[in-house]
């Protein structure tokens, strides 16, 4: 019989460990991506890379993500009856990047807004239309150019630099939509603004949906 202490015979009476679970495996895909967003933002030597550079980048890394379906946990996929979802999936501890599935009930739709920071946009489930936004000759913001609309596997990049406002809904009236957005900061914590019809603009912090984080680092299950 194994006494207090006998920790060494573990190995030979436990169990197998499983080689992964229906956990763990999915969600390598979004620490994949994770992990080459940040070595996009380190390279050796370097201090900084121009906007257009680093979208270029980390597109790629994104399309394949959204190459899958089966990675982001049913937690952090669920709509609300009442307002869309932002729920933070990373945040990069130096605040350069984080990572969000936003969540959309059948017919909701955001106001004008707009994000401060470069983003890429792709659609995961669903789809979503995207209408662009600019100021007119009397300094109001006013729809420019066709809307955008988003299928599976689709990107869109926002910035100010490349057009930072826009009114989003989800195509549909009748079921979700899941894109996921990665944006160059905090984004939840970012003060950016609404444009209203009337005129002006409001400050607004969007904040996230979740209190909690998927765990990407629990690795104990894999054979490394
Ligand atoms: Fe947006």
């Amino acid at each position: 019989m194994a006494t207090l202490g006998d920790h060494r015979g573990l190995a030979p009476t436990a169990p197998p460990l499983p080689t992964h679970t229906a956990q763990t495996m999915p969600l390598t895909a979004l620490r994949d991506f994770v992990t080459a967003v940040t070595q996009e933002l380190s390279p050796p030597g370097a201090t900084a890379q121009d906007e257009a550079t680093l979208l270029a980048a980390v597109r790629p890394h994104l399309a394949r993500l959204l190459a899958s379906d089966d990675w982001l946990p049913d937690e952090l996929a669920q709509p609300h009856a009442q307002y869309y979802q932002q729920y933070l999936l990373h945040a990069d501890p130096l605040g350069r990047f984080s990572v969000v599935s936003f969540v959309w009930g059948p017919g909701q739709k955001t106001p004008v807004h707009d994000h401060t920071v470069w983003g890429l946009i792709g659609m995961l489930r669903g789809e979503e239309i995207a209408q662009p936004y600019a100021l007119d000759d009397a300094g109001r913001w006013t729809p420019q150019g066709p809307a955008a609309r988003l299928l599976p596997g689709d990107i869109e990049a926002v910035s100010p630099t490349l057009g930072d406002v826009h009114e989003v809904r989800n195509a549909f009236d009748d079921r979700t939509s899941i894109s996921i957005h990665v944006y160059g900061a905090n984004i939840g914590a970012v003060r950016r603004h609404v444009y209203p019809a009337e005129g002006g603009r409001k400050d607004f912090v969007s904040g996230y949906s979740n209190a909690w984080l998927p765990n990407l680092w629990d690795r104990s299950k894999e054979t490394v």
